[in-house]
């Protein structure tokens, strides 16, 4: 099934073609979601933009369009308003027919709705969460694993190739300290490296940086451990690695709480031995200068605020390679050795900077061509209640484990009050349910919140909205879910069952307005795999719930599971359809529905 966006586009060219020749083929048609839906579902703006070009008036340019289109079994006769929008309302016929075409679920694999898969399938790699081993995770983390997990979830049902790599920071003088703590501190941890546990790595990482701040023998110590691990030395590397592992331990068990996987471990070390290459192949090329004894690229258009060129300094004058030397070789690795199209770094807006010179290096290189897009999604921080930045009472970093907790904890309360609420009639849950249920329920919010905001604006974290039962969040569209699958259970159905020939019948205006909202997904889905916005996906839940709230309403609605047949299989018909859409959708943005709630 095609976006229906493009349908009309197509048509709305080919009438451009038709009327206009030549300037009317190199027009955008402009199609939008209708503004006013009392107007119709969508609009061609065009019209203005091609009589600004040829010198005529925008609603005569309109009329020829207008006259020119063949919208047979799509819309009807389009309207012209205001200064020339060419307004286009769907006929239920061809919204029917093509829900209708949607296959039923498949006894194997993901449910494809309808949306076929990319015919240019490419390679994509997805930089997502990405910590510093040397820490804990803490809730800056979220935002990139959640948020990169759901790009990289949608590239996937797009038809892609998705590689999803954690770049972990397990590399620079820190890690001398650590190593060295370790030795100091836990000798008898060295004797089994592959099961060395540090509970609280946090813990560990304040206790090391007090000691190499206080103590001016550890910190010795610790600058030559630096020196023995650039060197490669095997017993320092060992024990290092053993710190890493464990780390990368704890990250696991939150990405696996977080329904995370696929995720490849892949550190800055492990480009170390291709930093030299990465300078060498830079020099080469002319690109690289020498800065106050540091090697730097200087490329057009970074500037300082004092107009002076800013460099990207790629090896320090002692030698040394930093971040952007890393992420340079990583990038040629990504694109030579996975063959990847499309790189995308799911990192917080402060390093805007660094990514933009870094894209500017690798189109300047060479080794980003024009076939690779480069893309840093930006995304900005989660605040506390009062604004400031998202901190413990006393004032420390949230864990990203506690933060998990306490949302299930706190959604265990919401499943218990409407237990409470529906008591006698339905069966209790048992507790075993009531917990997996809750723990659903509690990651599912805490993602949904997130994603649905704008990425890049900074959003105020909030338990009570994001775990209402009201809304636009994941509770809700949960409970939705679930409503729509008891009603099923309650029709006596099971809607794998339906016959997929029994006609959908849009004669109420509940029932076509949520066969319109059905009939969106593939062109939000194409928006969000293009433009990388998961906040469009929840908008659109928001959307399709709500059509689905008022078709079922008493009032508002149609009768469903008491309908008179054809109707009733219809019906039935479209709620599959919404469960479908729902969990399809939940299921891109990394949440796991649920039978019952
Ligand atoms: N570890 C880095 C940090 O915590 C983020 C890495 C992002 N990815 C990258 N390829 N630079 O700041």
């Amino acid at each position: 099934m095609v976006p229906i966006s493009l349908e009309l586009a197509q048509r709305v060219s080919a009438a451009l073609e038709v009327a206009f020749g030549e300037a009317g083929a190199r027009v955008d048609p402009l199609i939008r979601l209708a503004q006013n839906p009392q107007f119709g579902d969508y609009q061609a703006n065009c019209a203005m933009a091609l009589a600004k070009q040829i010198g005529a008036k925008p609603r005569d340019v309109a009329g020829k369009i207008v006259q020119a289109i063949d919208v047979a079994g799509l819309a009807d006769p389009p309207a012209i308003a205001g200064p020339g929008f060419i307004n286009f309302r769907l006929t239920a016929e061809a919204v029917a027919s093509r829900l209708q075409s949607i296959a039923p679920v498949p006894k194997s694999g993901p449910d494809s709705l309808g949306i076929e898969p990319a015919t240019d399938p490419i390679t994509v790699a997805v930089d997502m969460s990405s910590v510093n081993l040397a820490k804990e995770m803490h809730i800056g983390h979220l935002r990139s694993a959640v948020i990169g997990d759901c790009v990289a979830r949608i590239l996937e049902f797009v038809g892609h190739r998705v590689e999803r790599i954690n770049h972990v920071g397990d590399w620079g003088t820190q890690f001398g300290m650590l190593v060295a703590h370790l030795r100091a501190a836990s000798p008898d941890a060295l004797s089994d490296l592959d099961h060395l546990a540090v509970a609280d790595l946090e813990a560990f990482y304040i206790e090391a940086k007090r000691n190499f701040d206080v103590d001016a023998d550890f910190a010795e110590q610790a600058r030559k451990t630096v020196v023995l691990l650039q060197g490669g030395d095997p017993d320092t590397l060992a024990v290092w690695r053993g710190f890493c592992d464990e780390s990368l331990r704890h990250c696991r068990t939150i990405h696996d709480r977080l329904g995370i996987t696929d995720l490849i471990d892949r550190g800055e070390s492990f480009y170390n031995d291709v930093l030299a290459t990465v300078v060498e192949e830079l020099t080469q090329r002319g690109m690289v200068e020498k800065s106050e004894g540091a090697d730097c690229v200087f490329l057009d258009g970074f500037v300082a605020r004092d107009k002076k060129p800013l460099p990207m300094m790629i090896r320090k004058s002692d030698g040394g390679y930093n971040y952007a030397t890393t992420d340079l070789a990583a990038a040629r690795h990504r694109l030579r050795e996975l063959g990847a199209r499309r790189l995308i770094y799911v990192v917080g807006v402060p390093q805007k900077h660094h990514f933009a010179m870094l894209f500017a290096a690798l189109r300047k290189a060479g080794w980003a061509g024009d076939d690779v897009r480069l893309e840093h999604l930006a995304f900005g921080s989660m605040l506390g209640g009062d604004g400031r930045p998202f901190k413990t009472r006393v004032g420390g970093t949230v864990k990203l484990k506690s933060l998990l907790d306490e949302a299930v904890a706190r959604a265990r309360r919401v499943v218990k009050s409407g237990e409470e609420a529906e008591a006698g009639k339905r069966p209790v849950l048992s507790s075993e349910e009531a917990d997996r249920i809750a723990e659903t329920v509690g990651i599912a919010a805490l993602k949904y919140f997130d994603l649905s905001h704008n990425l890049t604006t900074d959003y105020r974290f909030d338990w009570d909205t994001m775990l209402s039962l009201e809304g636009n969040t994941a509770p809700y569209m949960l409970y939705a879910y679930a409503r729509i699958r008891s009603i099923g259970r309650k029709a006596g159905i099971d809607y794998t069952d339906l016959p997929d020939e029994a006609e959908l019948l849009l004669e109420h205006e509940a029932e076509l307005k949520l066969a319109k909202a059905l009939l969106r997904l593939p062109e939000v889905i194409a928006t969000v795999a293009g433009d990388l916005r998961p906040n469009l996906l929840t908008d659109y839940l928001f959307e399709l719930s709500k059509a689905f709230s008022q078709f079922y309403d008493r009032v508002r609605g149609v009768r469903v599971i008491d309908a008179p047949e054809p109707q009733r299989t219809s019906r039935l018909r479209l709620c599959d359809l919404t469960a479908r859409t729902l969990r399809v959708c939940l299921g891109l943005l990394g949440i796991d529905t649920l039978e019952q709630m």
